[in-house]
């Protein structure tokens, strides 16, 4: 029986999952170069906006803890792509709002969220995917130096206008590399 599977949330609070830096890399090599990203689940710490800009990239990253919720923010400067590791409890309305603003984007998301009666009908404007050997092992809010080893599900990079094929499966490096969170007010 898959414990992990059978206990792990499936609320807002297992959204606040972060994202390891080695789980980054994979999909730096798609991006094309001097594009302008926009992390819109990130606050600065985020390794999706320090490996990026530690890769020449010019990155905006917005979070709903600035006020700035995905869903009625208004980016007012130029970007040319989106990506980034959302809220898995929102996947749905992530989906089709990444659609609705029509710019290439790569989000991580469980491998599962391929199939879905909701989701179906934005993959069916085209869908790109990028997996992996293994699992990715996230952050929690306890711990942002150490991944959490053994997670019990599958995660890939669904993208849209990024990948040159419509499936690419790769072998994920893992390390170590510990997040530099910065609380508000500290
Ligand atoms: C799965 S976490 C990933 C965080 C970061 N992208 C990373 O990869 O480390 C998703 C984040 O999105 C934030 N979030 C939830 N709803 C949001 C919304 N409507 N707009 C912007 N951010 C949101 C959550 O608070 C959470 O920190």
């Amino acid at each position: 029986m898959n414990k992990g599977y059978l206990t792990c949330g499936r609320g807002a609070d297992s959204d606040e999952v972060y994202t390891p830096f080695y789980a980054v890399e994979p999909i730096v090599k798609y991006i094309p170069k001097g594009f302008t990203i926009w992390c819109p689940f990130d606050e600065e710490w985020s390794a999706f906006v320090q490996v990026f800009r530690e890769r020449g990239y010019k990155v905006i990253h917005s979070h709903i803890g600035n006020g700035q919720d995905f869903f009625d923010y208004t980016l007012n400067e130029h970007y040319d792509c989106i990506v980034s590791n959302p809220p898995f409890s929102k996947k749905d309305k992530v989906l089709k709002r990444l659609y609705e603003l029509g710019k290439p984007f790569a989000v991580l998301l469980p491998l599962n969220s391929l199939q879905g009666i909701g989701r179906f009908k934005s993959f069916q404007k085209g869908v790109e995917i990028l997996a992996f050997d293994k699992r990715v092992d996230y952050h929690t809010h306890e711990n942002y130096r150490d991944y959490t080893k053994g997670n019990h599900f599958a995660s890939a990079y669904f993208c849209h206008g990024l990948l040159p094929n419509s499936l690419i499966l790769e072998e994920l490096k893992k390390y170590e590399r510990p997040l530099k969170v910065r609380m508000k007010n500290t």
